[in-house]
């Protein structure tokens, strides 16, 4: 039966919500993902599958693995793993697969709502005698009859799409690979390209990886596309959006705000311009992550892993 490391930040309970979904049989071997380096070589040499979460892992490490047949990645995002590196050494990195794609979508939502509705400013109003105080007849939106626009159209931009469609709003898209016509049809998702989504879009939402591609995405020339209504989502990753370009644009009112899961740098530098925003909605890089996120990403992992420990193929290669 396969030896399984899985090197972890999580509480001990939250991993057993997971590894509850080891078959019979398998070892699996928890330890704090900080543990001394020299430890860490020395568990992983017999590893037959090492679990990460978070997915960073040292090149030391890596290259001490020998028996390693897949390394399986508890979240999405893969950008802090040397893929690279891991190809050079014949091992397969796998995300997982979307298992927390919904979570994403649903605080995606969230965020929108809460914008929308100014739902952090009334609950402190109705604590502090100020029933009313903000004239939500002026100053608060509905999804229904809005555009919006999602940069990645892949697992959480799939699921996001679903959300807003079933808030009434018309969905936009703009992704290199267009989805196939059945799953736009069946989404209700039109594909455009990045400038004409930036310009009809009241609520423009981020759903795709960090890579050379998409760092910066949303900058001065991007931000300047957009309507002075309109909102910016981003639960994927920090540097997709250059932060000092979009502080100027909320500086200077030339979008109407921004609800963000992820900043540059994490945790924030507590100086960051952004928290002296009253247009700006913050969540400390959590979307993903609910109590209900664990079972269905530790089914997803513990089956991938059987499909290679039985000789097959593993699923979510990135
Ligand atoms: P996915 O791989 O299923 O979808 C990504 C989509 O982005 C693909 O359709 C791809 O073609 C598209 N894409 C790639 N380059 C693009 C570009 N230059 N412009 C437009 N589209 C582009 O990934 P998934 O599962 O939807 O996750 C997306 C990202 O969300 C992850 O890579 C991760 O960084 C982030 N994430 C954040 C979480 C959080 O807690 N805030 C939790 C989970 C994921």
């Amino acid at each position: 039966m396969p030896n399984v490391l899985f090197l972890t930040s999580l509480a001990t309970e939250t991993a057993a919500l997971l590894t509850q979904h080891a078959p019979a049989g398998y070892d699996v071997a928890v330890h704090p993902i900080d543990l001394p380096h020299e430890q860490q070589i020395g568990l992983v040499r017999d590893a037959d599958f090492l679990i990460l979460f978070p997915g960073v892992i040292s090149d030391a490490v890596l290259r001490s693995a020998a028996n390693l047949k897949l390394i399986q990645l508890v979240s999405a995002g893969f950008d802090r793993v040397n893929v690279a590196l891991c190809r050079e050494l014949g091992i397969p990195v796998a995300n997982n697969g979307g298992a927390n794609s919904i979570d994403v979508a649903e605080h995606t939502l969230a965020l929108i709502l809460a914008f929308y509705r100014r739902m952090g400013e009334m609950d402190h109003n109705v604590r502090h005698e100020r029933w009313k105080a903000i004239d939500s007849g002026a100053t608060t939106y509905t999804i229904h009859g809005k555009t919006a626009g999602l940069i990645g159209l892949g697992q959480i931009g799939r699921r996001t799409a679903r959300l807003l469609a079933a808030f009434g709003a018309v969905v936009l898209y703009y992704d290199p690979y267009p989805a196939p016509p059945a799953v736009e049809q069946e989404l209700g998702v039109r594909r455009v390209e990045l400038d004409e989504l930036l310009q009809q879009s009241d609520i423009v939402s981020l759903h795709v990886p960090l890579n050379e591609a998409t760092r910066g995405i949303i900058n001065a020339r991007t931000l300047a596309r957009m309507k002075p209504t309109a909102l910016l989502v981003n639960t994927c990753r920090g540097p997709v959006v250059d932060e000092q370009a979009l502080i100027a644009a909320l500086q200077q009112r030339q979008i109407a705000g921004a609800a963000l899961d992820v900043l540059e740098q994490e945790p924030p530098d507590p100086a960051n311009p952004l928290f002296q925003l009253d247009n700006v909605l913050l969540t400390p890089h959590i979307a993903g992550v609910t109590y209900d996120t664990w079972p269905r990403r530790g089914e997803f992992i513990f089956a991938n892993l059987q499909r290679v420990w039985n000789g097959e193929a593993p699923l979510a290669v990135v």
